[in-house]
């Protein structure tokens, strides 16, 4: 059942590739300049007339909103907002009917995402649900939908479903831009034949694997670490330390790079591992810029670069690379890493990986 590999977490950070592929299959059809997804297209008005779209998720798939936040305003010019359910259900928002609001679940089945829908509906706005279980509670309670194709999803912390919802959130993103006429038409042909690219470059990321095991050892001891991204890697950032504090039980934080001088650098000495996300493309002399400040402190500087990078490998203990690719996609690559690192972190440290201490695979109740 586990195809062979040790634990389902692995298997699933494996199956990116095709989960990603099988996702955008059908929808994606980057040669004739095309994205169909029929809930978009049976509800484009009220996707346009929009005055903002809201987001509510827990955990990764609060990370996916994130990271869809930026696409969205990015590509499509509309304002979003990005809202933890439990918070959002119980605050009293402001919810108009032309608001729409996207829920992004893998199970279908978190208690304050169910919840947070409802409050949405009754208050006249549309509701888009993006999920992996068909069937699910909150793929029955919303208007419409798309479905993230990722196959089951066993392992506790979520890998797959992460990835997934980022490439059907992209999907939307691009076609609503589209629509809206914010891009132009070269940009987002480019955009389309680099989302059909982000499979194989996922397995290209895929193969950093022992050295990123190799990595992983000397770092297994740490009390703390630290997790810095800028822009479109920030969500990924917050992501990477969710991933480890989950299944190694280490403690970590993930901040924008640039909020480091706001405090958090206080911690940093040689004691303190920081895992620091500077591809290419997206403020990387900035990010160069704040590994400087770490390194002058002693940190220990895990970097994630975009192949074939000189800079930060000449200032880093250690770089793990990833293909290149457009700005806006970076987060299906730069993640990948990541959760092999707190895998391999969490297995050396003999912690049941596919099922931590205290969590659940759904959360049903508040
Ligand atoms: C983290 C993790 C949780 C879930 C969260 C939301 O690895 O698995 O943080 O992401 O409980 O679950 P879903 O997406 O099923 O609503």
């Amino acid at each position: 059942e586990k195809g062979g590999y040790p634990h389902f977490m692995l298997k699933e950070i494996y199956e990116q590739p095709l989960a990603i592929k099988d996702t955008y299959r059908g929808r994606l059809l980057a040669d004739e300049g095309i994205i169909k997804m029929a809930g978009i297209e049976d509800n484009m008005k009220r996707f346009l007339n929009a005055d903002r779209i809201i987001i509510v998720a827990c955990g990764t798939s609060w990370h996916a909103g994130l990271v869809a936040e930026y696409i969205f305003e990015d590509l499509a010019r509309i304002p979003v907002e990005v809202e933890y359910a439990s918070e959002f259900r119980y605050r009293n928002p402001v919810i108009t009917e032309k608001d729409v609001v996207i829920s992004i679940s893998q199970s279908g089945e978190t208690a304050d995402t169910l919840a947070a829908i409802k409050l949405a509906k009754s208050k006249g706005a549309f509701v888009f649900g993006v999920c992996n279980v068909v069937g699910s509670s909150i793929a029955r309670e919303t208007d419409a939908g798309a479905y993230t194709h990722a196959g089951p999803e066993i392992g506790v912390a979520s890998t797959k479903a992460f990835t997934t919802q980022i490439t059907v959130l992209t999907l939307i993103a691009l076609r609503l831009a589209r629509a809206k006429g914010t891009m132009s038409s070269s940009d987002y042909r480019r955009h389309l034949h680099e989302l059909e690219l982000i499979p194989e470059k996922v397995a290209e990321a895929l193969k950093a694997d022992k050295h990123i095991q190799a990595i992983s050892k000397l770092y297994k001891d740490s009390r703390n670490m630290l997790y810095l991204g800028r822009g479109y890697n920030f969500p990924v950032a917050l992501e990477g330390a969710l991933k480890l504090k989950e299944i190694s039980y280490i403690h970590a934080e993930g901040y924008p790079a640039a909020e480091m001088k706001h405090g958090p650098i206080a911690l940093i000495d040689e004691n303190m591992p920081v895992i620091i996300i500077a591809t290419k493309k997206g403020h990387y002399e900035k990010v160069v810029s704040n590994i400087q400040e770490i390194k002058a402190r002693k940190g220990k500087i895990i970097g994630i670069v975009t192949e074939g990078d000189v800079s930060v490998r000449e200032l880093a203990d250690h770089v793990i690379e990833v293909p290149e690719t457009l700005e806006n996609l970076s987060p299906l690559l730069t993640t990948i890493p990541l959760q092999l690192l707190s895998y391999h972190i969490a297995v050396m440290l003999g912690k049941n990986v596919d099922q931590p201490r205290n969590l659940a695979k759904s959360v049903t109740v508040e």
